[in-house]
């Protein structure tokens, strides 16, 4: 009976072949399959019931920022209103797929004027992985760690790597830095994060280059509420502070901060917000500035109607003077394929 069932199959697939088609046994089909899979990465980690009390909109230090950020003219948001921030922001899920770090959805780039899908799978994943590691001149990946808290979704490159978008961002942004600004050169260097986020960016940071200091700020209470919370459960706030939005100007002296970052913040910003914060650096004297447009080639601000302005005029008019402009995964494949492509730009304040 097994010789019969072994020739009837041997036939059909004789049959099948002119049309390319095989049949292979279900055990077969299983073994396949599991060695094409990635290994799967642990479930984002479940957080202690102390945390999740501490993270929720009454909370008192949230209530606060609110009424302190509110009228602020670097407070007056397009994308990031309150009734987003209230739809889109879970506190105690704050690094999963969300407006903070968008993780599973497909990014939107532009490539020559014309706006192209990118994919967010497994599999662009592990290709941005592999060229962050090849690309880690300056070591990173040796000195940081991931977990899944707060929701970060994590997916297994190899025995030896797991990435997030929150890890392969900053691996890549730190090298940028590492190459064009000689980061662990210098013997100490103030970085002044503004629009931070939870502080994914000043965490990273603080935990490659501890003769690093990281000033976070940002324009929405949440998200300096959130920063304020993660630095300290990191326990990296003795060198990167969330400062408040209306603290900041006592808080930063002129010539004390020497780098700006802004990561995918101004790109969801007014132009006038992006003014007032340029006037700002300028008052200050900080010298370099580093932007990450979610546009990638271009500076595009997002007005309260959804149309976008070029906010480069506004760099040259406060000072700022284009030094360079990267593609986040180089001159490789990975720019099309990789996870987010976007362009890293970097500016110098001239007199
Ligand atoms: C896409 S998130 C990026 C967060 C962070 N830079 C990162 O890369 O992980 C955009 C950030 O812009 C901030 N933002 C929104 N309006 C702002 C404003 N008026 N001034 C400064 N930051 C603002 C948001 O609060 C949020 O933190």
């Amino acid at each position: 009976m097994l010789g019969f069932a072994t020739r009837l199959f041997s036939l059909a697939n004789r049959l099948l072949r002119a049309m390319r088609v095989q049949l292979v046994s279900t055990s077969e089909l299983a073994a396949l399959r599991a060695s094409s899979e990635l290994p799967e990465p642990a479930e984002p980690a479940d957080l202690p019931a102390e945390v999740t009390a501490e993270l929720q909109p009454d909370n008192r230090r949230l209530s606060e920022l609110r009424r302190r950020y509110a009228g602020h003219p670097a407070a007056a948001g397009s994308r990031w209103t309150s009734e987003f921030v209230g739809r889109q922001i879970d506190l105690s899920r704050f690094r999963a797929d969300s407006p903070y770090v968008w993780s599973d959805r497909d990014a939107y780039v532009r490539r020559d004027g014309v706006k192209t899908r990118v994919a967010t799978r497994a599999v662009n994943y592990v290709l941005s992985g592999y060229y962050a590691r090849e690309h880690d001149d300056a070591g990173i990946l040796q000195r940081i760690t991931d977990d899944g808290l707060f929701g970060n979704r994590r997916v297994a490159v190899d025995q030896d790597l797991t990435v997030s978008r929150d890890l392969l961002d900053s691996v890549l942004e730190l090298n940028f830095l590492e190459r064009h600004l000689g980061v662990s050169q210098r013997a100490t260097l103030t970085v002044l994060d503004i629009g931070a986020g939870y502080g994914r960016f000043a965490h990273r940071l603080a935990e490659a280059f501890p003769h690093v200091r990281a000033v976070c700020t940002d324009g929405v209470p949440e998200s300096s509420f959130l920063c304020e919370y993660y630095l300290r459960f990191r326990g990296v706030e003795d060198r990167a502070q969330a400062v408040p939005l209306d603290e900041l100007a006592s808080r930063v002296a002129p010539g004390e901060v020497d780098l700006a970052v802004n990561i995918h913040s101004w790109s969801e910003c007014p132009l006038g917000v992006i003014q007032w914060w340029l006037g700002f650096l300028a008052d200050r004297r900080v010298r370099h500035l580093m932007v990450v447009p979610n546009d990638g080639e271009q500076l595009l601000s997002l007005e309260h109607g959804g149309d976008q302005l070029d906010f480069a005029p506004a760099l040259e008019q406060c000072g700022y003077r284009p030094l360079l402009r990267e593609p986040k995964f180089g001159d490789t494949s990975c720019q099309r394929l990789g996870v987010y492509p976007t362009y890293y730009h970097l500016f110098e304040l001239h007199a």
